[in-house]
């Protein structure tokens, strides 16, 4: 195993975020679990997490971070370093979800959901990126979504920010792997966690109302979501296993999921695909990092 790691995690107050949170500095890794407004809307939650690290004593610290500021982030990611003297893993997890259809979402609405889900993980990249490199080691940890690889209508800027978010991984995951950081990918199923409770909508109500049956849509994807999401705890035991598998070895992609929709036959194919252009390109001759990338997607 891996020895203890120092991981950030973004959106750590409730969800997956929580739980990895928990899980990681139960297993002695420390963790410093990042939300906003810890003192005011998250005050009950940052409590609940206080208490726990300290009734345990656990290695779990919080920090105030939103993600749609580079201050906050920047801030945030100068303190754990102060503190911890390094950084390990950067786990990128805040996100919301925005059902209805796609043309009754308003641009500002399209804007902000691109701004926290896909935009926040470029803000924590550049912010943890340099400490990474100067220790030549590192995890950038994505949380995406099947959402990330199929898409669902209904849910097509949701999807947007996920597609968006993998080929950001991805590419990093490439440009990265020769100075010893790794860019990974996990792809949740759908997970009992209040993200259904905190959707949004698609807010011109007008245009929705002109789509006859079409608009129907959103409450069949909303009740197929709600009734067949699993246990979030299974998220929070694979990104344990993915921060203790050892430095070098990680794959790029990983689905997690109750039900299989065909996600992992999609990203078998987009793995040959991209090795065949890694050849034929040349890339694969002058370097290390797509041979060990084409390694670790059969695994
Ligand atoms: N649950 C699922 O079925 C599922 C499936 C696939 C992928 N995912 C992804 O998993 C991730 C976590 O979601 P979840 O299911 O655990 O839902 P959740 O409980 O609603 O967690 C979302 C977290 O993101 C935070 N957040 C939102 N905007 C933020 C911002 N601007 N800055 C910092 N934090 C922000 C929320 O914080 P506040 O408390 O401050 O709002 C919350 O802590 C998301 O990226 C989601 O897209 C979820």
């Amino acid at each position: 195993m891996a020895s203890k790691q120092v991981v950030l995690i973004t959106g750590s107050s409730t969800g997956f975020g929580r739980l990895i949170a928990e899980s990681l500095a139960r297993h002695g890794h420390t963790v410093f679990a990042t939300m906003r407004d810890p003192g005011g809307r998250n005050a009950s939650n940052a409590a609940e997490i206080r208490a726990l690290a300290e009734r345990e004593s656990l290695p779990l610290n919080i920090l105030e971070m939103d993600v749609t500021t580079d201050a906050s982030v920047e801030r945030a990611v100068n303190i754990c370093v102060q503190q911890a003297g390094r950084i390990d893993v950067a786990i990128n997890n805040a996100g919301y979800a925005l059902i209805g259809l796609e043309e009754a979402v308003t641009t500002e609405q399209a804007q902000q959901i691109m701004d926290t889900n896909f935009f926040g993980s470029v803000r924590i990249n550049r912010a943890v990126l340099p400490h990474m490199r100067r220790q030549c080691s590192g995890l950038l940890l994505h949380v995406s979504s099947g959402a990330g690889r199929v898409v669902f209508p209904a849910f097509g800027f949701y999807c947007a920010t996920k597609f968006a978010l993998e080929a950001l991984a991805e590419a990093y995951h490439y440009e990265l792997a020769p100075q010893g950081i790794e860019s990974s990918i996990i792809e949740p199923g759908a997970y009992q966690t209040p993200v259904f409770g905190n959707m949004l909508k698609a807010a011109d109500e007008a245009r929705t109302a002109t789509y006859g049956v079409a608009s129907q849509i959103p409450a069949k994807i909303d009740k197929i979501l709600n009734t067949t999401a699993g246990n979030p705890q299974e998220i929070a035991d694979a990104v344990l296993a993915i921060v203790e598998t050892p430095a070098g070895q990680r794959k790029l992609r990983y689905r997690v999921s109750p039900s299989d929709i065909g996600v992992d036959q999609i990203n078998t194919l987009c793995a040959q695909i991209q090795q065949r252009l890694f050849e034929a390109s040349g890339i694969a001759a002058d370097t290390a990092f797509v041979q060990r990338s084409a390694a670790s997607s059969k695994g």
